[in-house]
């Protein structure tokens, strides 16, 4: 028999830029790329085949929460493959019923129940059609600057670009605005009067055209992620709670990018006291070293369908090395005490980052919370014009994958939506490393002062 471990060449990064090219499909993407190829991860750095070092500003798609290789969870990854790697959903596991504890420890106290899925597409898909059977309602109401995934219903209640760009469409999406408060409405000028940056107001106004007695949930990125780090004021979450509440509507909250501590909080309504019918989350419930996601919902959701099945599942829904995953990396971020980490380090950047405005007119805002900040940038501070427009490509975006390709270059991997800057590092990066980082940003945005008029 022919010997196939050496038949191809991959420790030549010539030879994976060819067939990363050539024969691998890359997300989101035109393809083609030949890009750099990471050959190992610590911490809060990466490093490619050249030597290269990386700080991960961006802890890749916001999911390496403890940052590259932690060893507890690497440990616990080995372990359960050497006992058992695989075993159907419907089977008791040790594993799957620890992280099912665990999740009724730090969800909120009505959240008793938890659906394990591969990721945040599967989980917030499960929900919505939870909510339609729960209800025998139709509708979902979604916000404009959202990303929910890339499945079909989870694309159809995204609102960014992507949503365009496949053509989902689902029926029964119905959208509102979000409580954007650098960019109200037109003629609001202030949160406090606004009904879209109040929340139940605006979502009073939509059920009075949509009839409340079609609408089974309204779902929302607790702290909007990908389309620009938008908090919603204070208030704002309780109010939308407040009016689902008012008509028998579920609230999903979609926390797979706000939670396991990117805000400081085990979950972003942890900040406000909010009790939501079902949560979803994925990405930093184990760093994403393993795939895993999870769709929580309400004693009262969990005691209904004690009578009725759930309506959904999954070949890996509560996938062994995904659980034993997921326990190793709660477990580290309670024993290191990351919450209060990344408190403390989130307040620090946002004043480093206040500072840095004061020198940079491209700065437009600092916002964010927790370790979930981002600066937003324009090209001129009194009329706000954005220093690219809404879902610019190509030239027109130029700015900032000027920005991108530099910091690359001098070691900072950051990311961007438009003209947001994200700046989403590992919860448990240190202080040294993170004003590296933001020493590099400093430089970094002389490119967009430029813009500046
Ligand atoms: C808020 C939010 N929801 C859902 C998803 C989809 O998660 P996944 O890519 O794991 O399916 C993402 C992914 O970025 C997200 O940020």
């Amino acid at each position: 028999m022919d010997d196939l471990s050496n038949t191809y060449p991959t420790h030549d990064p010539e030879w994976v830029r060819d067939m990363h090219a050539d024969h691998y499909l890359q997300s989101w993407s035109k393809q083609g790329a030949r890009p750099r190829v990471i050959t190992g991860g610590q911490g809060s750095w990466f490093w490619d085949s050249d030597g290269n070092r990386y700080l991960d500003f961006q802890s890749q798609l916001v999911n390496a929460n403890l940052g590259h290789q932690h060893p507890k969870i690497v440990q616990a990854i080995k372990d359960q493959a050497d006992r058992l790697c695989y075993i159907g959903p419907a089977m008791g596991c040790d594993v799957r019923s620890e992280l099912a504890a665990i999740m009724t420890e730090i969800t909120p106290p009505n959240i008793t129940s938890t659906f394990f899925t591969t990721g945040g597409a599967a989980a917030n898909e499960t929900a919505i059609r939870i909510a339609r059977h729960k209800t025998g309602r139709n509708k979902i109401i979604a916000r404009y600057r959202s990303y929910h995934g890339a499945t079909g219903g989870t694309l159809s209640l995204t609102g960014d670009p992507r949503h365009h760009l496949t053509r989902a469409d689902m029926p029964g999406v119905v959208r509102m605005l979000d409580p954007y408060t650098y960019r109200l409405p037109t003629g609001h000028a202030d949160p406090a009067n606004c009904p879209v940056a109040q929340g139940g107001p605006h979502l009073e106004e939509i059920l009075m055209y949509e009839n409340p007695n079609t609408v089974a949930a309204v779902i929302l990125e607790t702290v909007v992620g990908t389309n620009g780090i938008i908090v919603p004021p204070d208030g704002y979450l309780q109010s939308i709670r407040e009016t689902c509440s008012k008509y028998g509507i579920l609230l999903i909250a979609d926390e797979v990018m706000a939670g396991f501590g990117r805000t400081g909080k085990w979950f972003a309504v942890d900040h406000w006291g909010v009790e939501p019918d079902i949560i979803t989350s994925a990405k930093g419930i184990n760093s994403g070293y393993v795939p895993l996601g999870t769709m929580s919902v309400s004693t009262e959701l969990h005691d209904w369908m004690r009578d009725t099945p759930l309506p959904g599942g999954l070949t890996y829904a509560g996938h062994p090395l995904a659980c034993a995953s997921g326990v190793a990396a709660i477990r580290a971020m309670q024993d290191e005490d990351i919450l209060t980490h990344a408190t403390e380090m989130g307040q620090k950047m946002r004043a480093e980052l206040t500072r840095l405005a004061d020198k940079h007119p491209s700065i437009g805002e600092v916002r964010g919370l927790g370790m979930f900040n981002g600066i937003e940038l324009v090209k001129n501070r009194t009329t706000k014009e954005p220093l690219v427009p809404f879902a610019a490509k190509g030239d027109s975006a130029r700015p900032m994958t000027e920005m991108m390709a530099f910091a690359m270059d001098q070691g900072l991997y950051l990311s961007f939506f438009s003209n947001v800057i994200r700046l989403t590092p590992p919860l448990n990066i240190s202080e040294q490393d993170m004003m590296t980082g933001l020493e590099i940003l400093d430089r970094t945005l002389d490119i967009a002062d430029r813009e500046c008029s």
